[in-house]
């Protein structure tokens, strides 16, 4: 294939559709962004699961089962849309995509790896791990892969709903006794730098960018993204009367960003190393789950094929 004529076709804005002609560094760039992005999905359902069962009201657990259902709904759509990319050589459904996310050996985003302490922590969540999703993902909107553009508008719309429902309980929080407010600031404190690593590492030290940015996969840096993400949510956290914990935070009146410290990148490489606070304790839940269903999947196929014979 003419691959300047395909970075052409991709510079002039069209989308590339599951039967065109493409690079294979092109599919398995996609294979390996989308199926981690929908690890990332249904790994980040577990640490909010977690405060289902012990949300404060009625009204805060229909919202929270709510959003960690639409996280698993992201997570189908993105295995999807993995799906249409695999042919011949290129492995890329589901089983064998989950199957790698299980043995380590794909990534999820660093963030699922942290504990979720308290039920601020699910308000923080929503405010700072969904809204760093949405900048990243609004970016993603015009990738140049027509299934997973079109997947991401549809996901958009939800994180934003999530976004706003963290930041509502937030609200409440902060408005309310000076206990809860000491409990939202704490769960700002210890999500502030994670939420900051979810965009990925300095652009210096991003190997994937270059190529990503080319094919219009990536349409922005991963610095220029956390920068916006700093911009937009520091008035955020003023509005709460909350405390960013980052003394090297200051508006720079020249740039018209925030300035802001080194980020906590041990603590990062750890984390994609698999020795994160959590990160055991996630796949041994995700292996299990899949062990212990392995006969509702064993099931649903016995069934269908029954249907197929039925049919015949
Ligand atoms: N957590 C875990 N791994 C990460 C993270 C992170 N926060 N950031 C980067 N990495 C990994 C990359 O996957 C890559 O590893 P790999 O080559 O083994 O796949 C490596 O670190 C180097 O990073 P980059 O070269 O910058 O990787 P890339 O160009 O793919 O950019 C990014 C990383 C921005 C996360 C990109 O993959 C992306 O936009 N993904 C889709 C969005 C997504 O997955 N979001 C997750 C959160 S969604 C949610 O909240 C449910």
């Amino acid at each position: 294939m003419d691959l300047e004529k395909f970075v052409q076709y991709v510079h002039d804005e069209n989308k590339v559709e599951p039967k065109d002609v493409m690079p294979d560094d092109y599919r398995k760039l996609l294979v390996r962004q989308i199926s981690q992005h929908a690890h990332s999905e249904i790994v980040g359902m577990l640490p909010e699961a977690n405060w289902i069962s012990r949300a404060p009201s009625l009204r805060r657990k229909m919202a929270l089962l709510a959003k960690v259902q639409d996280e698993a709904g992201h997570g189908l759509y993105l295995y999807s849309a993995t799906e249409t990319l695999g042919n011949g050589t290129i492995r890329a459904d589901r089983d064998a995509t989950y199957e790698d996310m299980l043995k380590g050996k794909a990534k999820y985003s660093s963030i699922f790896n942290y504990p979720t302490l308290s039920w601020a922590d699910i308000g923080a969540i929503g405010w700072l791990v969904d809204g760093a999703a949405i900048m990243n993902q609004v970016m993603l909107m015009g990738n140049s892969y027509g299934p997973y553009s079109r997947a991401m508008v549809k996901i958009c719309k939800e994180e934003s709903f999530h976004q706003r429902q963290g930041y509502e309980i937030l609200m409440a929080l902060c408005r309310g006794t000076k206990q809860q407010k000491e409990m939202a600031q704490a769960s700002l404190d210890r999500f502030w730098w994670p939420a900051l690593m979810m965009f990925g590492p300095n652009d210096d030290s991003s190997p994937n960018s270059k190529i990503s940015m080319n094919y219009r996969v990536k349409r922005e840096s991963n610095d220029s993204l956390r920068q916006r993400f700093i911009d937009v949510t520091v008035p955020q956290a003023e509005f709460l009367g909350l405390t960013i914990p980052d003394k090297d935070l200051k508006w720079n009146e020249e740039r018209q960003h925030y300035d802001f410290g080194e980020l906590p990148w041990d603590e990062f490489m750890t984390i994609l190393k698999g020795n994160g606070p959590c990160n055991k304790k996630r796949l041994q839940t995700k292996v299990k789950a899949q062990q212990e269903n392995l006969w509702v999947k064993e099931a649903a196929a016995a069934f269908a094929e029954k249907q197929q014979e039925a049919t015949k």
